[in-house]
Order: C-alpha cells, then structure tokens, then sequence
C-alpha cells in the first residue's frame, strides 16, 4: 500500500525501508519490461525539470532517457542558462517552475539549495546531488546489489575514501535498509558527524551496524560490496594535489581486497580515476559492476520518476 505520489525524494532519512523496499522493486519490474520491449508510459504528457549547477553524464542522461521512456519530457536546465544563476531566488524559481513543470531534478552545491526548492516547490523535487548526498546514485546501488545478491539485509558494505556525499547516502541508505555498514577514510576526511549519528539511530531499529574508522583493511574485512569514490569531488578540485597525499594510503587495490569476501562486489558511482582512489586491476576485473550501476540510475530513476509524478 505504498503510495509516494507528490513526495519529494532528498535523502534516505524521508522514506521507511519498506518505501525504498518498493521502488527497488519497481526499479527492477520496469527494467524488466524495457528489456521485453513491453512499454510503460505513466508519465505521458508530464515534464521534469532538470536544473544542473554541476557538470553531469549518467545524471543527465539517465533522467533524460528516462523520462522519455516514461512517456514524458525532460527539460535540460544549465544553472547559468536560468535566472536562478543571475539571482533569482531559489523561492521564485520554485514558484514559477511549478506553474509549468511537474516534477524537478537539481543538482548542485550547498545541500540547502535542495530543501529550499523543495520547501517552495508545489510539485515533488529529487536530489540530484548535492555536497552532503546522492541518493539516486545509492537506490541504483541497491538494485544492483538485490539483483546480484538477492538481499541487502544483513550484507556488509565497506566505503573507502572521502566523507562526502556518497558516504552519506551509502550510510543512511544502508542503516535503513539493514546492511551493515563500514567507512573508512582519513584524518581530516571523515562523514559528518552529525550523518553518522542519524545513521547509528537508525541502524538501533534495522538491527545493522554503522562502522567509522581510518582502517581501510578493517572496513573491508569480510566485506559484501566494496565501495570508493573519488579523492575530490565537484568543488573541491583546487585540493586534488594535497587530497592525493592524503588519500595515498586508502586505494582500493588487488592487495586490500584480499581481505574482503571472495565473491565481494566492487561498486563505484562513476567518474573513477584509475591509479587514484582505485587500481584498474580492481574496477576493470570480474568483481567490478560499475557498468550494471550505471545502467541502473536509468532504471531506479525511472522508478522514482513513475512512484512520485503519477496522476
Ligand atoms: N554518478 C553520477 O552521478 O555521475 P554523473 O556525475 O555523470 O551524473
Ligand atoms: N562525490 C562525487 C560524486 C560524483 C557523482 C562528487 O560529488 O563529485
């Protein structure tokens, strides 16, 4: 009976597992169907807005291409290209966009800019990214893993790398859904701590485990998944040099995955930089499905999509 009509889709902490639950599944039925040529079209007549503050390929296109096998349109937003980046308010471009619009993408800095188009906007918002998460990106995550492993719950998932927003929705995604969870980075490079906490509370009612830790042999110890990201993300690409120094310890190599599981999965939300926070051994070898995650942003959005823009 669940029914996310109108929502907003911002960070995992807003929906009930059994909600996630469901648009996995969905996710998984509408890939099925596009595999079978059978069409679905529940967004016919409809449009999404897609405001990008920061550069985009699976982002931009999956939703693209989803929306147009949905039986809607979407509309390609550049930041600089609206008035919103000569200064229009965030409150009068959420009014004005849902006059016209039934649904908006954003994708952008300062996690704020997200809430506050969803707290004006009349119709449903999605995070398309934002510094502190990147939902989207994890509910394609999650189908790849059911669909490789058949479950989540009780899996265990080890993140090696930056803080950041990855870390984030990885963490709070897995506490809800009951994996179990490790993250290891750097002095100086840890999640906010305000994220692991709502993580930890919500891991006490799903029975997993939040780890945080500088230890990347331990995060991966008998891992499930293994899981990186880059070094330094959209915006921080002025401290690549000193990241690199800081982050030398922690590549996700042949070596370090010797500790995980031997049929771990190696998960990485794309773009990866080889020889950096992953060797190529490792993300081009028979462990990695970084392709079927990236596939999987069209199908979970799709799902999103239908789940939150149908009459
Ligand atoms: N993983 C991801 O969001 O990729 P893009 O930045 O290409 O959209
Ligand atoms: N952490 C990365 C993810 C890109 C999809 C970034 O924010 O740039």
């Amino acid at each position: 009976k669940v029914d996310l009509r109108g929502r907003d889709f911002i960070e995992f902490t807003d929906y009930t597992a059994e909600e996630i639950r469901y648009l996995l599944d969905l996710a998984i039925e509408i890939k099925g169907k596009q595999k079978n040529g059978v069409p679905y079209q529940p967004l016919q007549g409809k449009t999404i807005g897609l405001i990008f503050e920061k550069s985009s390929t699976r982002t931009r296109v999956s939703f693209e291409v989803g929306m147009f096998q949905l039986g809607g349109h979407a509309l390609f937003l550049s930041k600089n290209d609206i008035q919103l980046g000569r200064g229009e308010t965030t409150h009068d471009t959420a009014k004005v966009l849902s006059r016209y619009l039934d649904g908006i993408m954003i994708r952008t800095f300062g996690h704020h800019n997200v809430t506050e188009l969803a707290q004006h906007a009349d119709i449903p918002v999605i995070n398309g990214l934002s510094d502190a998460a990147h939902p989207c990106q994890v509910l394609a995550d999650f189908q790849t893993v059911l669909e490789h492993k058949g479950k989540l719950e009780g899996l265990k998932m080890a993140y090696v790398g930056d803080g950041n927003n990855m870390a984030h929705s990885l963490m709070l995604g897995a506490a809800k859904m009951g994996m179990h969870v490790a993250i290891a980075t750097p002095e100086g490079y840890e999640p906010d701590s305000a994220v692991v906490e709502q993580a930890r509370s919500i891991a006490q009612e799903s029975g997993s485990q939040v780890t945080v830790t500088y230890s990347a042999q331990e995060a991966v110890k008998d891992a499930d998944i293994v899981y990186t990201d880059v070094w330094a993300s959209m915006g921080f690409e002025e401290e690549q040099k000193i990241r690199e120094q800081a982050f030398a310890a922690y590549q996700v190599d042949e070596e370090l995955m010797k500790g995980a599981k031997p049929d771990y999965m190696f998960l990485h939300c794309l773009p990866a930089h080889r020889g950096e926070e992953v060797s190529a051994g490792v993300i081009d070898g028979p462990n990695s499905l970084i392709f079927d995650q990236a596939e999987n942003r069209l199908h979970a959005q799709k799902a999103l999509m239908a789940a939150l823009m149908s009459e």
